[in-house]
């Protein structure tokens, strides 16, 4: 049997690599140049190659529209009006209307508590597939666990099932206009080295 060498890591491509997933940010203001929907329907497919314990495929993406888009900045306005008044709506509203692209992703409900939060970690692993795609392309996005994403009425236009599946989050997408500055720890601070 011939041995052969394992591959070298020091190449280009994984730098390439390494810089993508270093250098992807959560992006808050975007450009209003379209996303081409057929990079996003890419990004979808690239999310479901995500690891998932016993292969449950427990994901589902919702891409809105212009119209359900509508929809959600009207129920934004009422969420946050409800809560802070007419003036704190519009405003939010207006922030929100500025966000290109909307995917909601949610995870299929599960009786048995290890399987869920199994399925749940897959389905986190999925929008950084998401994320990661979208970015290496150019496209930022930014993952939002909100008030919107636990309201009943955000279910019925989305036409989430709420008996069985929850959102996991909702991603706004497209071109960045500011990309943030970020800080990580260093490795001493995260990893433990066993004997
Ligand atoms: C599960 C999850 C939920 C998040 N929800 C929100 C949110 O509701 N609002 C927000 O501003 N950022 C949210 N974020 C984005 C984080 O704030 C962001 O990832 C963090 O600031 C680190 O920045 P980076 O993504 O650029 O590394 C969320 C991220 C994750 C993973």
């Amino acid at each position: 049997m011939s041995k052969k060498a394992p591959p070298s890591y020091e190449t280009q491509s994984l730098r390439d690599f390494a810089e993508v997933v270093r250098g992807r940010r959560t992006i808050n203001l975007f450009l209003q140049t379209p996303v081409p929907g057929e990079l996003v329907r890419e990004a979808i497919e690239a999310a479901t190659w995500a690891p998932n314990h016993h292969v449950t495929e427990p994901w589902h993406f919702y891409l809105l529209g212009r119209e359900s888009i509508e929809r959600c900045l009207d129920l934004c306005f009422d969420i946050v009006a409800a809560k802070k008044g007419q003036d704190a709506g519009k405003f939010k509203r207006g922030k929100w209307s500025e966000k290109p692209g909307w995917v909601v992703v949610t995870c299929r409900r599960s009786e048995d508590e290890l399987l869920q939060r199994e399925d749940y970690a897959a389905c986190a692993a999925a929008i950084q597939n998401l994320m990661l795609y979208l970015w290496k392309a150019g496209v930022g996005s930014k993952w939002t666990t909100g008030d919107i994403t636990r309201d009943e009425r955000f279910f019925d236009i989305i036409g989430i099932d709420a008996s069985a599946e929850f959102v996991v989050g909702l991603l706004w997408y497209g071109y960045p206009k500011v990309t943030p500055e970020q800080k990580r720890k260093g490795l001493g601070d995260v990893l433990s080295e066993l004997p």
